[in-house]
């Protein structure tokens, strides 16, 4: 079998979703996670977008010893000499230059004619090639762009050096057929092309971005581009469960193969959202809620008489185990560690003690504890920053009769203070009373709230996007009680904007390509 090269760019094209922006810590935390799945290449960043954002590759690129770290820079000496400054220590480094190819871009973003945009991508591979052996080319709007001149660019960039040559329907407007016999053209047009690996990117526009990707593959292309959960810019990219799924079940009709454990799809799928923020739609392929639950009659009687007549993926395939171990009030940290162990984290002493008070706590209060409700501690005790605000106390007064009224204690700095204030709601008289006693004066962006689990013993898992300034915290909260899921939420939005203007370096900033 042809072994595919899953290049993930879950931390660059991905973190380019609305909303999506991590921080140093955060990807250097994904990155080992993407590493632990086995992807062949990571993208972590586009360096000369911001200081942030090189300090962030440049994190990634010292700790990663399997995969190749690849920066993105766009066609120009500047941008290259910063993504090679980000990468130049890791084990694998790869440069990843591009420039759009379509008529449109050349008229209206570029204003340069085709010989121009030929020369600068020569030159800028060239240039690539002089500081690292692995240098990638990508044509921008390539689904968009004549034929022939993908050719043109594609020999002539391979001469320069490029080892990678990537097809990019950017604004994802292919069709599947149509974006199959355009990498068909490709390969037998282009004289050199067997001199580079072929690869494929696709947006998520019209819904098509695995389906376009599946026809690059038949077509010929071995590299395919990929994101988790398929967060990316606009409608998102190809996502990487689908497409590795998708090779691993139907091998028999692709005969293609990847390196990807398919075991740590799922925990991976897990904190890539815990970290954006961003949450997994149920019905989402492979990773969603219900990907694996089976509610009609005829599908739940036919699945236990034989799991295959309605089940073409095995759950425990994707890291969803079956007999997964349940944890309650009488479990102990030697159950609670194993536990952890299974959804992938391996945590330093000090941390494993405060998740497992946490978790004494909460299971004081529930019966059950599930695995999100353990990733949830996780992410509040180790994803933490130091904290400037902690939440002492917190009442609520609410009702079809009542003004909604908060009356909140805090501890700032080690000092006690307290106050109360309303609000049109109750998670409002909350927030505007937390502003008040902190002296903030932050936007609410986005405020998302999600039950873990199904029954009204639920915890609530609050998520809060905050600006100030320029900057943008992404703050996370749980706790059976919304109102203080969500007050647990603000403050650390609060924690992490503080956190962002004492390291502004860390902070990457909004931005696009
Ligand atoms: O979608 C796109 O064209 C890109 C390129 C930079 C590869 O993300
Ligand atoms: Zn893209």
């Amino acid at each position: 079998m042809d072994r595919i090269i899953v290049f993930d760019t879950t931390l660059r094209d991905g973190e380019q979703s609305p909303g999506a922006s991590m921080n140093a810590a955060e990807k250097l935390r994904l990155a080992v996670k993407l590493e632990k799945l086995g992807v062949d290449a990571i993208e972590a960043g586009f360096p000369a977008a911001s200081p942030g954002d090189f300090e962030a590759v440049k994190m990634v690129a010292s700790k990663i010893q399997k995969s190749e770290v690849v920066a993105l820079a766009r066609a120009s000496k500047e941008d290259i000499d910063s993504a090679w400054g980000a990468i130049r220590e890791a084990a694998h480094p790869r440069i990843h230059t591009f420039i759009a190819t379509s008529d449109i871009h050349l008229e209206h973003k570029l204003k340069m004619t085709r010989d121009e945009v030929v020369k600068a991508a020569v030159e800028a591979v060239r240039y690539a090639k002089s500081l690292t052996d692995n240098v990638e080319f990508s044509a921008e709007d390539g689904s968009r762009s004549d034929r022939d001149f993908l050719c043109r660019i594609f020999e002539a960039v391979i001469e320069a050096g490029a080892t990678t040559v990537n097809l990019p329907d950017t604004v994802g407007y292919a069709m599947p057929d149509e974006f199959g016999e355009l990498v068909d053209y490709i390969r037998t047009h282009t004289p050199n092309l067997d001199k580079a690996v072929v690869s494929v990117h696709c947006h998520n526009d019209l819904g098509l971005a695995t389906a376009n990707t599946f026809a690059g593959l038949r077509a010929g292309a071995r590299q395919v581009e990929v994101t988790i959960n398929g967060i990316g810019e606009r409608a998102g990219n190809t996502s990487l469960e689908e497409v590795v799924m998708g090779l691993y079940t139907r091998r028999d009709h692709l005969g293609l193969t990847s390196n990807i454990d398919t075991r740590e799809i799922y925990p991976t799928s897990r904190l890539v959202s815990m970290v954006t923020g961003i949450v997994v739609q149920p019905n989402k392929a492979v990773v969603g809620a219900n990907a694996f639950a089976h509610e009609a009659g005829i599908h739940q009687d036919g699945v236990l008489k034989h799991r295959m007549t309605y089940e073409i993926m095995e759950p425990e395939t994707v890291g969803l185990a079956s007999n997964r171990l349940v944890l309650g009030k009488h479990s102990g940290r030697h159950a609670f560690k194993k536990k952890l162990a299974e959804l992938g984290y391996e945590l330093e002493e000090a941390d494993l003690n405060r998740v497992f008070e946490r978790f004494k706590e909460l299971a004081d209060k529930r019966k059950e504890i599930l695995d999100e409700d353990i990733e949830v501690l996780i992410a509040e005790e180790v994803l933490r920053v130091p904290d400037k605000y902690k939440l002492d106390y917190l009442n609520v007064v609410s009702g079809t009769m009542a003004v909604p009224t908060a009356t909140v204690k805090l501890e700032i700095d080690g000092r006690i203070t307290q106050g109360a204030g309303f609000g049109v709601g109750p998670i409002d008289a909350t927030f505007n009373t937390i502003a008040k006693l902190t002296e903030t004066r932050s936007k609410l962006v986005r405020f998302t709230i999600n039950a873990i689990s199904g029954g009204t013993d639920a915890q609530g898992e609050v998520t809060v996007r905050l600006q100030e300034n320029g900057l943008v915290a992404l703050g996370k909260g749980a706790d059976p009680d919304i109102f203080t899921a969500s007050a647990k939420a603000y403050v650390n939005g609060l924690n992490r904007l503080e956190y962002l203007k004492k390291n502004p370096s860390l902070a990457l900033g909004e931005r696009g390509l």
